[in-house]
């Protein structure tokens, strides 16, 4: 189902088709954690199942892995129109990068059957030769989102290889919860190192889709309010998530400013947010 509602807030990653990654189980847990986000405000929404970019070099493998998220995916996204017809429910990957050279032709590939891929490296290290990478990928006509960047390890503090990502054509998405220390300390100062440069494009959730996760989209909106970020709040989870769905490349996230309410600056002070 379409959705053209333009204050619908957007999910670009999430582990949301049963039975094929380490997402939800089952056809119950996808509709428990639909029935979630759109409490959270969230009416459009491209799952992202996991899938190795080596098997698009081994066809009998690839066809294989296919067939099965197809499969689960024609079930899973009718019952979701059905019950949410007010959700626009879309599939795309979270492309693990253990090749270099992976082929991206097969639109199946890419998000919601545009042009952008949303892209992760393996074991949350960064390989060398990243850049190029991204780079080709662009020359191929592909549009790279490189998925949680503040949660790789030992990512540099500096950002410099942020940087090149972004000169090279990559877009970048944080998740809510990296904002919320869901991953740790280190991920949370990238995170907001990321957004104080405004080189972050889409905020989104990561969810797993089991009961005892949280989304974390209200918290680190409410944290986002607090430190004067309304506008970015608007850019990261509607405009620009809206933007993949029709295709459009992100417009520019004006860096979030420093803390401006006594709450915020107390946080800091008491090393409640390290960055
Ligand atoms: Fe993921």
């Amino acid at each position: 189902m379409r959705n053209d509602d333009p204050l619908a807030i957007g999910d670009l990653h999430s582990h949301m088709v049963p039975g094929v990654d380490d997402g939800a189980r089952t056809m119950e847990e996808t509709l428990e954690g639909v029935e979630r986000m759109v409490q959270a405000g969230i009416r459009k929404i491209i799952t992202t199942p996991h899938i190795d970019a080596s098997l698009t070099r081994d066809p009998p493998a690839y066809e294989q892995r296919m067939d099965q998220l197809d499969r689960a995916w024609s079930e899973v996204s009718r019952e979701v129109d059905r019950r949410f017809p007010d959700v626009e429910f879309r599939r795309g990957h979270e492309v693990m990068l253990d090749i270099p050279d992976a082929d991206f032709s097969d639109a199946r590939l890419h998000m919601g059957g545009t042009s952008f891929v949303l892209l992760e490296w393996p074991r949350l290290q960064l390989p060398p030769g990243t850049v190029e990478v991204v780079s080709r990928m662009r020359f191929a006509g592909i549009k790279p989102i490189i998925a949680h960047p503040e949660r790789y390890v030992g990512f540099d503090r500096e950002l410099d290889l942020a940087g090149e990502w972004r000169r090279v054509g990559a877009f970048l998405q944080v998740n809510y919860g990296s904002l919320l220390n869901r991953y740790g300390p280190e991920a949370r100062t990238l995170a907001f190192r990321l957004l104080r440069r405004g080189w972050v494009d889409y905020l989104s959730s990561d969810f797993h889709c089991r009961s005892h996760l949280k989304l974390f989209h209200r918290e680190a909106v409410e944290r986002l309010a607090e430190l004067g970020g309304d506008e970015q709040i608007s850019l990261l989870t509607v405009t620009n998530p809206q933007r993949v769905f029709r295709d459009e490349d992100p417009v520019p996230v004006p860096p979030l400013a420093g803390e401006r309410t006594l709450w915020a600056r107390l946080r800091r002070i008491f090393k409640m947010e390290e960055d």
